[in-house]
C-alpha cells in the first residue's frame, strides 16, 4: 500500500473513493458539507432519510454522487463531535481501511486527517492513520499452503491536509509510520511463528539478516557454551532442559555520536514455555509460543529505528531459550549462580523468564547504557491486574518512567506503572540461596519485577510486562506487535529533543 499527503480541494479530485466523516447526530463534517454543497444537497438528503446518523463506526457507501469526480463516497460515523479523540480517530481509520478493501476501489482519498482530534497535531494524525491502516491489513499467511484469495485492489491512499506548508510534516509522518509498521509486522511475524520453527537459532539467524540489511547495524551472538563458560548460570538453568541450544542475541545499531550512551532494550525470548518440570496445564499451552513476544518487539524496534535511520545508538539484546522438561532440566529446589554472582533458589521452573532475563540484564552493563528497558511476557498475574489494555511498567527511576508514560500516551500503546517497594522484596526470601525466583500468589507481577531489579542497580531501568498486550486469544488469536509503537516513540522523542 502506498500513502501520500496532499493539500487542496478534496471534492474536486478524481478518485475511486472519497472518505468523509459525519458526526452524531447527522452533523456533517466540513468536508462532508463541501460534498453536500457541490452535489446540491445529495448528502444531507440521505442523512435526513435516516441512513447515516453519524453514530461512531457507522458507514455508508454511496455511488455516483452528483457533480463529483469520485466513483464512490464513503460516509463514516464519528460519534459525538466533542468526544472525538485519539482512540476514536485510530479506530475509524482501521474501520475505513477494512471497508475499502471490500469495495472495488484501487485508490482512495481520506479527509479524516482534516478533522480536529483532541490534543493532536497533523504529524500525529497522518502517522496514526498510516500505522492503523497497516496494522489492520496485516495477515500471517507464511504457513498456509494457499494464500488468501481476497482480491486486494486498493493500492494507494491519499490523506488530505489543510495547506501546502504542512506537506513536509505529513511526508515525514508517513515515512516514520511505514518504518514503525514494518517493525511491527516483523514483531507479529516472529511471534506468530510456532516453537518448532522459531527457536533460538532461528532468531539468531533473523538478527544476522537484519545486520546484513541495514547500515550501522551489527549482530553478535553468544551460544549456550559461551554463556555457561561466562557464568550465566541462571540463563543456562533454563536452556539446558531443551535440545534447542539457547542464545544471547545482541543487535547493535550505532548511528549516534560515538560518545553517546546507548538506549538498551532487552527482550524475553522464551521460544516455547512448557513450564519445565513445574509443567503447565495443557489448556491453551500452545499460546506459550508467544512467550518470545518481548524479544520479537526488540527485533521490531531495531528494524524500525534502522528504517528511520535515526541518529541514535540503540542496543537490542534478546535472551533466547526454550523451557522444556527433560532429564537435563532444572528441578524445583535447584540453586544456581547468576552472572552477577548472586545465587538463586529455583522454586518453580515456570518462573523462567526472570532467570534468562537477569543474566542478560547483567551482561548489558558492558554497554554502559543511558537507559535500559526490558520487555517480557513475564507473568500471568499482569493480565489479572491490567487486562489487555495496558502493559505493566516498573522502574527504578522516575524520569525514565515519565519518559515511557509520555511515549505511551502519544502512541496509545499504553502502560500503567506499578510499585517495586522494598517491602515487596520480602516475598523472595530463601533459606538456602540469596533469594528465590518465586514470589507467591500476591502481587505476582510486582515480585517478578523486584527479582529483576536486583540485577539492574547500576543503571536507569524500566521493565514492561507485556503478557496481557503482546497477543490476542480466541478467534483473533495472533500477535499484536505491541509495544513496538511505544518503543519507537521513545527513540523518536529522544532524537527530537536534541
Ligand atoms: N510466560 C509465563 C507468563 C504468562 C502466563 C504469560 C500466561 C501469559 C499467559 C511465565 O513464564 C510464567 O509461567 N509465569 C508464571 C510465574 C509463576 C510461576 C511465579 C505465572 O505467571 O504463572
Ligand atoms: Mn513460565
Ligand atoms: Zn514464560
Amino acid at each position: 500500500m502506498e500513502f501520500f499527503v496532499k493539500s487542496g480541494s478534496p471534492e474536486k479530485q478524481k478518485t475511486g473513493c472519497l472518505i468523509v466523516g459525519v458526526f452524531e447526530s447527522r452533523k456533517l463534517s466540513a468536508q462532508a458539507q463541501q460534498i453536500d454543497d457541490i452535489s446540491e444537497g445529495y448528502i444531507s438528503s440521505i442523512v435526513r432519510r435516516g441512513d447515516m446518523e453519524g453514530k461512531f463506526g457507522q458507514t455508508l457507501l454511496l455511488h455516483s454522487v452528483p457533480n463529483t469526480n469520485c466513483e464512490r463516497v464513503l460516509l463514516v460515523g464519528l460519534g459525538k463531535e466533542r468526544e472525538f479523540d485519539a482512540s476514536k480517530y485510530k479506530k475509524v481509520c482501521s474501520k475505513v481501511i477494512k471497508m475499502l478493501h471490500e469495495t472495488g476501489s484501487t485508490d482512495a482519498i481520506s479527509c479524516l486527517a482534516l478533522l480536529n482530534v483532541k490534543g493532536q497535531d497533523l504529524y500525529w494524525k497522518v502517522r496514526s492513520a498510516v500505522e492503523a491502516a497497516n496494522d489492520s491489513l496485516y495477515l500471517f499467511e507464511e504457513l498456509k499452503s494457499k494464500k488468501s484469495e481476497t482480491r486486494r485492489p486498493l493500492r494507494k491512499i491519499t490523506l488530505f491536509i489543510e495547506s501546502r506548508s504542512e506537506l513536509t510534516q505529513g511526508e515525514q509522518a508517513i515515512e516514520h509510520a511505514l518504518a514503525i509498521s514494518s517493525g511491527q509486522s516483523l514483531t507479529k511475524d516472529l511471534a506468530n511463528l510456532p516453537g518448532n520453527i522459531c527457536h533460538p537459532t532461528y532468531l539468531a539467524q533473523r538478527a544476522e539478516q537484519l545486520a546484513q540489511t541495514y547500515n550501522n547495524f551489527n549482530a553478535h551472538i553468544l551460544d549456550e557454551s559461551e554463556l555457561k563458560a561466562m557464568g550465566a548460570g541462571a540463563f543456562v538453568s533454563v536452556s539446558q532442559g531443551s535440545d534447542q541450544p539457547g542464545k544471547l542475541i545482541c543487535m547493535e545499531y550505532m548511528a549516534g555520536q560515538q560518545d553517546e550512551k546507548p538506549v538498551v532494550f532487552v527482550g524475553k525470548g522464551v521460544t516455547f514455555d512448557t513450564g519445565g518440570i513445574s509443567i503447565k496445564p495443557s489448556a491453551s499451552m500452545d499460546e506459550m509460543k508467544f512467550d518470545m513476544g518481548g524479544a520479537a518487539s526488540v527485533f521490531g524496534v531495531m528494524k524500525a529505528v534502522a528504517e528511520m535511520k535515526l541518529p541514535i545508538n540503540v542496543i537490542g539484546v534478546v535472551a533466547a531459550a526454550e523451557n522444556m522438561p527433560s532429564g537435563n532440566a532444572s528441578r524445583p529446589g535447584d540453586v544456581v549462580t547468576s552472572l552477577s554472582g548472586q545465587t538463586i533458589e529455583i522454586l518453580n521452573t515456570d518462573a523462567e523468564g526472570r532467570l534468562v532475563l537477569c543474566d542478560a540484564l547483567t551482561y548489558i552493563e558492558k554497554y554502559d547504557p543511558d537507559i535500559v528497558i526490558d520487555v517480557a511476557t513475564l507473568t500471568g498475574a499482569i493480565i489479572i491486574a491490567l487486562g489487555h489494555e495496558a502493559s505493566g511498567m516498573m522502574s527504578n527511576h522516575n524520569g525514565l518512567a515519565n519518559e515511557i508514560e509520555s511515549a505511551a500516551e502519544a502512541t496509545h500503546d499504553r502502560v500503567w506503572r506499578m510499585p517495586i517497594w522494598d517491602e515487596y522484596h520480602q516475598a523472595l526470601k530463601s533459606n538456602v540461596a540469596d533469594f528465590t525466583n518465586l514470589g507467591g500468589r500476591a502481587a505476582g507481577s510486582i515480585t517478578a519485577a523486584c527479582f529483576l531489579s536486583k540485577f539492574t542497580k547500576k543503571y536507569r531501568w524500566a521493565h514492561l510486562d507485556i503478557a496481557g498486550t503482546a497477543w490476542n486469544s480466541g478467534a483473533k488469536k495472533g500477535a499484536t506487535g505491541r509495544p513496538v509503537p511505544l518503543l519507537s516513540q521513545i527513540l523518536l522523542n529522544r532524537v527530537n529533543k536534541v
